[in-house]
């Protein structure tokens, strides 16, 4: 127990300016619930519960929780669940990253208000973990993870099928006429046969993967499928463990070193994973005040490979990847490249972890010496296009389009965008570079999933299925194609991609990591002093919008809002 710290319910009172008084008012209401004397002395966990009608991917919370509590009540603790906002990735307009910092001060809050000794966080959607996660760090609670873990697959028509890589390629081909509107309803019926979380390698298992690979989470929490009953028995043990963090008062920042956030870094880069993590994990470590550098990223991904094999870098599904022996397979092919010293919620370190974890034969994360990619997944681009930075999934690029030069076709908007791209009078090849701008933090705002710009269907339907697409905005992890996306600063706020005009080549080198428009410095003042003179964009006047707008960090730095990073 942590010495002269206030505990369970006697922590956190409210102010009467009576103690004694706060601490009898709240025995008072906790009988009223029927809590005898016995269990109000017991060490408290609270529960995260992040249920909602609007979250598919967290339908099955309640079980989980179920199973977290008796897992809290066998280790002698009492456990308390509370609502915290719940986002999902397709409920949630205009995007759910809007909502990730509102999420995570929810989270912060509601743990800092209420008596709790440790705290369960119960997760699994895009942005509900790192939110989570943000939150706890922020509060300084001991805490730990639970994910609602991946879907099972479907089938169509004899086909394997899941979300979303193949969400994306059915509505590609639909776009391209190889599919029609009848066969979309049979489609949609087995896309997404089960609950849980999208089971490739999408933002998602991505979180999941590095949440076990920062050790908030107890070993093998990324990949048991959510329909299994193991997950309910992992959710149960999370339960008894948070009772351990409640006694020991371990808390995340003990946990989430500078160390462990490299790691956390280097299997990101390993498992091809979502280039929105990069985001995340920014966010998640400046909380506690460690900086994450695009620069450090993209050195590390020169010398990490991409080894698991799943969709959308590779073929498989999540379910696989459990069956092989899930984050501590990636874990031990991955350990020359690790520091394992680092300890997790389990008191343990890594390696000690490792060792306790049998091995067998598999084939879905591969040798080091035998990748998917030579480099990582990720790779930072930089030029006058992208001074901040901007980031390519190259794992998911073509190889013809590693190095491009082609001629610029400008977006001004997603509307914009949505408005022209299949205009049969747009004049575009496949050679050409698409563009869209004011999408980014500031711009959407909320820098929406929006960088997977479709191809223009008459080029669909001619047969391309890539070309280079670059925007300010982000992409989801399931998504696939030459895609430079976060470019850094973003055009709402006078970045270059708010200069380039349709005709303007723009080289795309992945190898050198070169983003570049070529325009002479002349031509880039002389816009830059036409855009000054256009109209101020509009603030928004009130609320959460203001707020955002007023605080939001730009990409590289995680999109948090300034006021809530750590020191
Ligand atoms: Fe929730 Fe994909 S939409 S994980």
């Amino acid at each position: 127990m942590v010495a002269g710290k206030k505990r369970g319910f006697s922590s956190k009172l409210p102010s009467y300016g009576d103690a004694e008084f706060s601490k009898y008012l709240r025995t008072v209401f906790l009988k009223s619930m029927g809590y005898s004397d016995d269990s109000l002395n017991r060490p408290i966990v609270g529960i995260a519960n992040t249920y909602s009608a609007y979250n598919s991917c967290h339908a099955t919370v309640p079980t989980l929780i179920e199973a977290i509590k008796r897992g809290v009540m066998l280790a002698g603790g009492l456990p308390f669940e509370f609502p915290v906002i719940s986002l999902h990735e397709s409920f949630c307009a205009p995007t759910s990253m809007y909502l990730r910092n509102l999420m995570s001060m929810d989270t912060e809050e509601m743990i800092r208000a209420q008596p709790m000794d440790a705290v369960v966080l119960v997760g699994g959607c895009d942005k509900t973990v790192p939110a989570l996660l943000m939150g706890a760090a922020s509060a300084g609670a001991p805490a730990i993870l639970e994910v609602t873990g991946p879907m099972l697959t479907g089938s169509y028509r004899g086909q394997r099928v899941g979300a979303c890589t193949d969400c994306r390629s059915f509505w590609g081909r639909y776009r391209a006429g190889e599919i029609t509107q009848e066969q979309l309803p049979e489609i949609t019926d087995q896309l997404g046969p089960t609950p849980g979380t999208c089971m490739v390698m999408g933002t998602a298992s991505t979180m999941a993967l590095l949440s076990e690979a920062l050790g908030v989470m107890l070993p093998g929490g990324a990949t048991i499928p959510a329909v299994q009953s193991q997950r309910l028995r992992h959710a149960e043990q999370t339960g008894a463990q948070a009772v351990t963090l409640a006694k020991s008062g371990l808390t995340l920042d003990k946990i989430m070193s500078r160390q462990a956030v490299e790691n956390a870094i280097r299997v990101l880069l390993a498992i091809g994973g979502s280039t929105n993590a990069l985001i995340h994990l920014t966010a998640m470590a400046g909380r506690l005040g460690i900086g994450v550098s695009l620069d450090r990223v993209d050195e590390l991904a020169r010398e990490t490979p991409v080894i698991v094999d799943l969709k959308p870098t590779g073929e498989h599904y999540m379910q696989e990847l459990h069956e092989a022996g899930g984050f501590a397979t990636i874990l031990r092919i991955l350990a020359p490249l690790l520091d394992l010293e680092q300890k997790t919620v389990t008191g343990k370190s890594l390696s000690e972890i490792l060792k306790a974890v049998p091995e067998w034969p598999q084939n879905i994360v591969r040798p080091l010496d035998n990748p998917i990619c030579a480099e990582g997944g990720l790779a930072i681009l930089r030029g006058n296009l992208a001074p901040g930075g901007a980031v390519i999934k190259q794992s998911a690029a073509s190889a013809e389009l590693r190095n491009h030069t082609g001629r610029a076709i400008v977006f001004e908007s997603v509307e914009d965008l949505a408005r022209r791209i299949d205009d049969p009078d747009l004049d575009v090849t496949q050679d050409d570079i698409l563009v869209m701008r004011n999408a980014g933090p500031v711009g959407a705002p909320g820098m929406p999933e929006a960088g997977y710009l479709p191809i223009p269907k008459k080029l669909a339907q001619a047969g391309v299925t890539d070309m280079v697409r670059i925007s300010d905005a982000r992409m989801s992890g399931t998504a696939y194609g030459s895609i430079v996306l976060h470019v850094t600063p973003e055009a709402a706020i006078g970045g270059p991609l708010s200069l380039i005009e349709t005709g303007d080549r723009i080289t795309l080198d992945i190898p050198n990591r070169r983003l570049e428009v070529d325009l002479s410095d002349r031509t880039i003042s002389a816009r830059t002093a036409a855009n000054l003179k256009k109209p101020a964009r509009q603030a928004p006047e009130r609320g959460y919008a203001r707020l955002f707008d007023q605080s939001i960090l730009q990409a590289d730095k995680g999109c948090d809002f300034d006021f809530l990073t750590g020191k």
